[in-house]
């Protein structure tokens, strides 16, 4: 993963390069670093643990210059620690780099450079890069790089500088994102265009394979081969709610969950117009003809948009009665799926960005398949590659546990199902409007339930010590068991498996006993009566239960140790509300277990690598 900015301009550069620094922090935070270069010298300060600490030492010794780079890291080669944070150096100190990604063949490489007589002082397989480039560096700093790059297998995002060279950074992408931001007499280079939007609007998003450079009056970009490539700018403006600040909240993540209400609220009165009767989606690219002809789904994903993805299929097989898969990105990428001509291959991407789902992505197209994605982040890699794209419109989510991006997720899939099925005939207009109408309700369902936080509470405090949880749910809830572990395990390291409640009896039952809580989502909908029997066994091998039920479900209440309710919902939306208790419960245990919550231990929010 890993996060990586650079600067050329005549701003305090170092200040600039950590306030960039900071909004990529979701990427990883073991470890940080910058490097500099000031009148022909090198500068750099690098230190693991949190940019925070970075921030500390720039303070007691800055750093100056003219263009600098900078990193966070989230490791993959080598454990984090301050000799692995980058930027990397050759042997003479002379090269710096930063890298985002994983270079496959790296020990091959080193062992040449090691006959070769270079010096590695650190674990990582970025080191190698910093050697290369100082094995072919005379006095053009692109040359080198482009020499460099033609020996790495693998993925890579670089940014390069160096005292030989020293008026511009150098720049390459493949298989890793990175965007050049374009100013007045200054330019930047970022991993995501969100660290560098601050600065500027003017971006150019490198492609696959390209290599440049930027200085403060230039910026080149070339393919593979050297030829001079077009740049592209374009214009990004994210003007959305939830910047990179918390507003009083405590965690991103508790403003990200209390922010759903108005993400939905947004998305309803920007998608569907007034009377119900029309929803609009600018960017499918995706002809009517198209989508009235697809015979098959399948959605890939990964981790809580997998989640989303879920609820997506059992939409589509309801409404559309459209067969549909979903399947892991990182499995669907690897196991030759079998297509036809009609199959649509949806991606769903909080980041954009996810490198299995990015995979799946260009497999699906090297089968000429039509890919529609579902995404937050505007102009992301996944939306740019994608045939169309969705945007869900949830706004930057820092909080490295995804939730607002998760519902606008579902959202998105509820208005995309009604959309297409009025297009097909399988939706009446009267349905469909009242449908939409029930979708209207939401942001006061949610609202009514983030005022009242007292269950959640108390089931947090009874229960935030033990070691196992287990999350039960059927048909459109079984998402929700899965989201609601999934939560657990991210922010509280608690072990929680979320299982379909018909499967309980074939394993997770041997579980069960007086110590082991168990969440079930059992609201009052088509499965409700087999919740219930499920309920009644785990109660009678002295399960500990708590129940997401329907407002005024008192039966429910008679049997389980604490409820949970939620307002009264049609079942296909109920997974929008049923998720919002369980956020709330793993945001709660995981304070009460001291647990870092918005950058849980060895996760990263955008996971850029395989
Ligand atoms: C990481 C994040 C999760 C996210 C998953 C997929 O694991 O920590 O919150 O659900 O990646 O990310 P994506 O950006 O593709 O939705």
């Amino acid at each position: 993963m890993c996060g990586i900015v650079g600067y050329v301009g005549d701003k305090a550069v170092d200040t600039l390069l950590i306030v960039s620094l900071e909004r990529l922090e979701y990427r990883g935070y073991d470890s940080a670093g910058i490097a500099t270069l000031n009148g022909g010298k090198l500068g750099i300060r690098k230190q693991v643990g949190k940019i925070q600490v970075l921030k500390e030492i720039l303070k007691e010794e800055p750093l100056e210059g003219q263009l600098g780079i900078a990193h966070t890291r989230w490791a993959t080669h080598g454990e984090p620690s301050t000799e692995n944070a980058h930027p990397l150096t050759d042997c003479k100190s002379e090269v710096a780099v930063v890298h985002n990604g994983i270079i496959e063949n790296y020990t091959e490489i080193k062992k040449e450079l090691l006959r070769e007589g270079h010096i590695f002082r650190t674990q990582t397989d970025t080191e190698v890069i910093a050697h290369l480039i100082e094995k072919h560096l005379n006095k053009n700093l692109l040359v080198a790089v482009q020499k460099a790059v033609k020996r790495l297998e693998g993925s890579y995002a670089l940014a390069v500088i160096s005292i030989k060279d020293p008026d511009r950074i150098v720049v390459a992408r493949y298989r890793s994102p990175l965007v050049i931001g374009v100013g007045r007499n200054e330019n930047f280079v970022a991993s995501d265009a969100s660290a560098i939007l601050n600065l500027t609007s003017n971006m150019i998003f490198m492609e696959d394979g390209q290599i440049g450079f930027i200085t403060r009056r230039r910026i080149k970009i070339l393919d593979r081969e050297g030829k001079p490539q077009e740049k592209k700018v374009k214009i990004v403006k994210w003007h959305l709610l939830g910047g990179p600040q918390r507003d009083g909240y405590r965690h991103f993540m508790l403003k990200e969950i209390h922010e759903q209400p108005v993400v939905i609220r947004n998305v309803l009165q920007r998608r569907v117009s007034q009377d119900a009767k029309r929803i609009y989606f600018e960017h499918t690219n995706i002809t009517k003809e198209k989508l009235l002809n697809i015979g098959r789904v399948i959605i890939q994903a990964c981790g809580t948009s997998w989640n989303a993805g879920l609820v997506g299929k059992y939409l589509f097989e309801k409404y559309l009665r459209l067969p549909t898969e979903v399947d892991l990105s990182s499995e669907f990428r690897y196991r030759m799926p079998v297509v036809r001509g009609d199959t649509l291959v949806m991606a769903i991407s909080q980041s954009g960005e996810t490198a299995d789902t990015l995979a799946g992505i260009r497999l699906a197209k090297s089968m000429f398949l039509d890919v529609l994605s579902l995404c937050n982040t505007i102009e992301s890699t996944i939306a740019r590659e994608s045939d169309g794209v969705i945007y869900v419109f949830a706004g930057p989510e820092i909080g490295v546990a995804s939730t607002k991006a998760y519902t606008a997720e579902l959202l998105a899939l509820f208005l995309l199902t009604i959309y297409s099925g009025r297009l097909k005939g399988t939706l009446s207009e009267e349905e469909a409007m009242r449908m939409l109408e029930e979708l209207k309700k939401i942001p006061y369902y949610m609202e009514e339930m983030l005022d009242n936080q007292k269950e959640v509470l108390e089931c947090a405090e009874k229960y935030y010590q033990s070691s196992n949880f287990l999350f039960l749910g059927r048909k459109f809830n079984y998402a929700t068991a899965l989201e609601g572990a999934l939560k657990l395990k991210e922010i509280s390291y608690i072990h929680a498996e979320g299982y379909a409640a018909g499967e309980m009896k074939h394993g997770p039952l041997a579980l069960v006993d007086e110590r082991m809580p168990v969440v079930c989502i059992a609201p009052k909908d088509s499965v409700y009566q087999k919740m219930i029997s499920n309920i009644q066994e785990v109660k009678a091998r002295r399960g500990k239960v708590i129940a997401i039920a329907t407002r005024g479900d008192e039966e429910i209440t008679k049997l389980v140790d604490h409820t949970i309710f939620i307002p009264p919902i049609r079942e296909e939306f109920s997974p929008i509300l049923t998720v919002i208790p369980l956020q709330l419960f793993a945001y709660h245990v995981a304070m009460k277990r001291g647990c870092h919550v918005d950058q849980p231990r060895n996760l990263a929010k955008s996971v850029t690598v395989e």
